[in-house]
């Protein structure tokens, strides 16, 4: 068996795509939201895209466990497994607002090896493989080169018990974004468009493949400690490595 994730890396690509517009072409035949909590929404959209995905991957993959959003795991104690978040963005969808992804990874004993995220709504494709390094829709990219904090972009989220550590980010970089895709945000911190990014309380199929990612455009991933990010703690911070500590300092209180 080839260890260099090529052939996963070009079958999640296409299948990320076919994803994406599969969930566009769900949302033009009517989206029917179902609300778990007030901001946990799940939408027919969310279910079919996880259905195709899973599907799919079952079918070219048969030996790998898969873990998806909507309806768990089906990974058991499988080496390789699949995590998926097939819309992440939900609540943009729901309100109309064209902005979403979707995320899929391939882990190899808890570590991402391969991890792709969609952006149907403006066709951008960011992939990677461990050891490949980074593509946006073909093209290879790399973390930002910036130095300074205050002159950064940063994606965060506003989160209750954190909002001491959001103020001081906010104050201490040139802007906060806030997308509400943190599978997205984790690509734009690869590609360079954002210089970091911090969030509490996110799941493994919200940053399997941003995690990959940012690692593989030379970028660094850790929890708010500074230590190795794991897909199970409750912070993930990533940066271009160069402003790392500085970020890593502002979560301090
Ligand atoms: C959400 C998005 C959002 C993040 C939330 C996630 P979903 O995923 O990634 O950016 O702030 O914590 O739950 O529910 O839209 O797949
Ligand atoms: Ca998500
Ligand atoms: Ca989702």
């Amino acid at each position: 068996m080839s260890t260099s994730f090529e052939h996963e890396l070009h079958r999640a690509e296409a299948l990320a795509k076919e994803a994406g517009a599969l969930a566009i072409e769900e949302c033009k035949n009517g989206l029917s939201v179902d609300p778990k909590g007030v901001d946990d929404l799940v939408t027919n959209v969310d279910i079919a895209v996880e259905k195709f995905l899973k599907e799919r991957l079952a079918g070219e993959f048969p030996d790998d466990g898969l873990v998806g959003e909507e309806t768990g795991s089906q990974a058991g104690d499988a080496p390789r497994k699949w995590i998926i978040d097939p819309v992440d963005g939900t609540l943009n969808l729901a309100h109309g607002v064209p902005l979403t992804s979707v995320s899929v990874a391939l882990e190899v004993d808890g570590h991402p090896v391969v991890g792709v995220v969609y952006h149907p709504w403006m066709n951008e494709l960011f992939s990677a493989r461990r050891g490949g390094g980074v593509h946006a829709n073909g093209e290879a990219v790399r973390v930002s080169k910036r130095n300074k904090l205050a002159m950064s972009l940063v994606a965060a989220k506003p989160t209750r018990p954190h909002l001491a550590q959001f103020s001081n980010v906010a104050r201490a970089s040139r802007d906060i974004r806030r997308f509400g895709t943190a599978a997205l945000e984790l690509a734009y911190v690869a590609c360079g468009r954002l210089d970091g990014f911090f969030e509490y309380g996110l799941q493994p199929w919200d940053t399997a493949a941003g995690q990959l990612l940012v690692e593989e455009a030379g970028g660094t991933v850790s929890n708010d400690d500074g230590g190795p990010f794991n897909g199970e703690q409750p912070c993930m911070v990533a940066s271009n490595g160069i402003l790392h500590a500085a970020l890593l300092a502002e979560l301090k209180v």
